[in-house]
């Protein structure tokens, strides 16, 4: 083959290797395009792309909470837990958990791996972004649920800020579900005839404690 030849032939084959590479690179760019497009992915113009977080969801609030969201301030919050005694090798549910600062606060400062429970979506949120904050995710679960439906049998402590009937209403599953010498706790409000046995005031509030006894008195049922 002459130089001239020999020439054209490598000129012709680069051209055509460059024209594959852009014409491939072109297409894939044109089809990553086209599956983020919201035609091909089923979204319409104002759906995020979910990415995998571990962020729960929630649903709908599926009725109107029993009671409304006041948090207990963060003193009252640490002598609950103070008289409870919580430890790392408790497990204690706050039933109507709010924000998650009882949860929150008991997992940060003595280890204990605790449950929320709140009726309300936007309350189970505001739970999930405060334990991430406080570092405590590991240890901390909010689930989105009724009080009234929870199966909180493995809890060793029990805190409640509800109101009075509601507490009544709730005190013959807590002695029917919780294990004798589970620790209750509540803020504010008693349980009518079971009588407590310890109160404290705090800062002008209430906080009760009660201990679960292992034979529950006809009264109580
Ligand atoms: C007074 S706040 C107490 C919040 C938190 N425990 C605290 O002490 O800061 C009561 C909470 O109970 C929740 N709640 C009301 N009725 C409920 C139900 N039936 N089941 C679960 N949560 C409920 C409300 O959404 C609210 O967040």
């Amino acid at each position: 083959m002459s130089f001239k030849k020999s020439l054209l032939v490598l000129v012709t084959g680069v051209s055509l290797t460059s024209l594959g590479i852009a014409g491939c690179t072109t297409q894939q760019r044109d089809f990553e395009a086209e599956a983020q497009s919201p035609t091909l992915t089923g979204q319409t113009e104002t759906t995020q792309v979910q990415t995998p977080t571990a962020t729960p969801t929630t649903q709908p609030q599926e009725r109107p909470g029993d009671v409304p969201y006041v948090p207990t301030p963060e003193a009252v919050v640490d002598a609950m837990l103070e008289v409870a005694k919580v430890g790392k090798d408790d497990v204690l549910y706050d039933l109507g958990s709010g924000d998650g600062r009882i949860v929150n606060t008991a997992a940060q400062k003595y280890g204990t791996r605790g449950v929320g429970i709140d009726i309300n979506p936007e309350r189970i949120q505001e739970a999930n972004a405060n334990a991430q904050k406080a570092g405590v995710t590991d240890r901390v679960q909010f689930i989105q649920q009724d009080l009234f439906n929870t199966d909180f049998s493995e809890a060793t402590v029990v805190t409640l800020y509800l109101l009075p009937d509601i507490n009544l209403k709730l005190r013959p599953k807590l002695l029917r579900e919780l294990k004798p010498g589970t620790r209750i706790v509540s803020h504010a409000f008693d349980m009518g005839d079971w009588k407590p046995q310890q109160t404290l005031t705090v800062d002008g509030r209430q906080v009760y404690y009660w201990v679960v006894p292992e034979e529950v008195p006809a009264n109580l049922k």
